[in-house]
């Protein structure tokens, strides 16, 4: 994991694909346990609360461009990684979630090592595999069923470690 913080471009990459299609979109579903006041309004005692994670993602004042898929605007200048403030995959508060640190984990080992290994392309040109289908999927955003071609990156013959040896010889 330490290695991340020397990845920007693949954390950023990683924070847009949370941001733009963010697992679950409305959170859980919550109970004000007493009456109370948020932002002018008046929420009654046993109210059913949810969380609209989708629309502080997708707020053109926040992001500008919140449809375009742009890992660049998690970098600065300098191509550093710049922590995001608006986002909300994990929740907010006091029910955030427990299992972020071991859940960006999965998702940083399963990223990298599928692109080290594998191109991932797709099958025929007029087959993008984000469409609004996994809008529709209900409580966590699935994506839809696509065809893809998976390319191996190295030969079998060669290990990884082999190419990146050669590759500090060179
Ligand atoms: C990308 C993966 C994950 C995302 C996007 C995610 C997101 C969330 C969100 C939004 C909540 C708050 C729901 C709410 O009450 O409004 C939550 C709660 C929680 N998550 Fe995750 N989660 C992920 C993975 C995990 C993993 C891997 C674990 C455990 C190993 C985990 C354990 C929990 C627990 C225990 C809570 C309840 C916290 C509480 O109510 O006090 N999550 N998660």
């Amino acid at each position: 994991m330490t290695h991340l913080d020397d990845m920007p471009y693949t954390n950023a990459f990683m924070t847009e694909m949370l941001r733009i299609r963010i697992p679950g979109p409305l959170g859980l579903a919550h109970r004000a346990m007493e009456a109370t006041k948020l932002m002018g309004y008046d929420i009654p005692k046993d109210t059913q609360v949810i969380t609209n994670f989708w629309a502080v993602h997708h707020d053109p004042k926040i992001w500008g461009d919140p449809e375009e898929f742009r890992p660049e605007r998690f970098l600065d200048a300098d191509g550093k990684f710049v922590k995001p403030t608006h986002l909300v995959a994990f929740s907010m508060g006091s029910r955030y979630c427990m299992g972020e640190s071991i859940a960006r984990m999965e998702f940083f080992i399963f990223v990298v090592v599928m692109l080290q290994r594998y191109h991932l392309l797709l099958a025929r040109d007029d087959s993008p595999p984000i469409n609004e289908e996994c809008l529709r999927s209900g409580q966590f955003l699935v994506p839809p069923s696509h065809e893809m071609r998976v390319k191996e990156r190295f030969s079998r013959e060669k290990s990884i470690m082999e190419y990146n040896q050669q590759m500090w010889d060179d």
